[in-house]
């Protein structure tokens, strides 16, 4: 597959570790990432990390690259648009990591024949875990979408939904770290609470969630089946399931990523999206 010079725009928490991913995962040659952001000492710093090439103007990068990551805040993509409008050449991609900007905003702000993709990632991308959802624009090619995964693929799981479901996106996966992070602590909290001391109680609830987690997705079997698999008659499982279960904690699970793509959706709408 042809690897295009790229370009990232915005080098903070989202910007970084898109650059670490597809520089330490090999999928782009150090010198092929062209960074640019407004707050050189973070680009310059990350530069020399990955060994890319800093640029203060962002004409050069929009000369440069056939591909841009775009990882500004919501706030600040008008500028960047701004920006990129003067400069980029026409058919260009474009991937926005923008929560709440949608592919018709960009495509309405940009050069006539601009390809947009919008991607949905969460925190994990951070250690190469991410969860991440790609929705196209209107005028993107399938080569397109398989050069994006193709360069994601360190980063995580990419999945496609069309993009009006990255509001349930946000709710699911989005938000969905700090979810089992509650439930982690809970369940560290519980165990010391029965008499573990809280480093071997943390140890066991990671290693739990984990080893769990992985076999859903190894097996493929349904959670409910796996479930039942360690759900013994009158045991201790099903004494602890009796207490959550009363406690509607599988609704109010159904109900918080609910909420979660209820909100999204109104902050969009906050954020003048189109
Ligand atoms: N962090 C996450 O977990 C996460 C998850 C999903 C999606 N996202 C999305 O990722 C995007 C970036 O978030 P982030 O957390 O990485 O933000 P961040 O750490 O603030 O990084 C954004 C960077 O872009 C720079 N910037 C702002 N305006 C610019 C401009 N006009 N030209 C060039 N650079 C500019 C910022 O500079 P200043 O510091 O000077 O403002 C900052 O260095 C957001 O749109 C967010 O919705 C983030």
């Amino acid at each position: 597959m042809h690897i295009p010079q790229t370009g990232l725009v915005g080098c903070g928490v989202m910007g970084s570790a898109l650059a670490q991913g597809m520089i330490k995962g090999k999928k782009l040659k150090p010198g092929s990432l062209w960074l640019y952001d407004r707050y050189e000492e973070s680009m310059v710093r990350l530069a020399k990390e990955l060994g890319a090439r800093p640029t203060s103007d962002i004409e050069e990068l929009c000369q440069n690259c056939e591909l841009i990551f775009l990882a500004v805040k919501p706030q600040d993509m008008a500028a960047v648009l701004g920006e990129l409008k003067k400069h980029l050449k026409s058919r260009r991609l474009l991937v926005s990591v923008a929560a709440g900007i949608t592919t018709g905003y960009l495509e309405g702000r940009l050069p006539e024949g601009s390809k947009l993709v919008r991607l949905m990632p969460n925190t994990p991308c951070l250690i190469g875990e991410g969860a991440i959802a790609l929705s196209p624009g209107s005028a993107v090619l399938r080569e397109d979408i398989d050069l994006v995964k193709e360069l994601l693929e360190p980063l995580g799981v990419t999945v496609e939904v069309q993009e009006n479901l990255m509001d349930a996106v946000t709710g699911l996966s989005g938000s969905g770290p700090a979810y089992i992070y509650l439930v982690l602590e809970a369940m560290i909290d519980g165990g010391v609470e029965a008499g573990l001391n809280r480093e071997a109680a943390t140890r066991l609830a990671v290693q739990t969630v984990i080893g769990a987690a992985k076999m859903v997705q190894i097996t493929g079997r349904h959670p409910a089946e796996l479930k039942n698999a360690v759900t013994s008659p009158a045991g201790t499982t099903s004494a602890a399931l009796w207490v959550l279960e009363e406690a509607a904690t599988r609704g109010n699970f159904i109900a918080a990523v609910v909420e979660a793509a209820r909100r999204a959706g109104e902050m969009a709408g906050e954020s003048g999206d189109d």
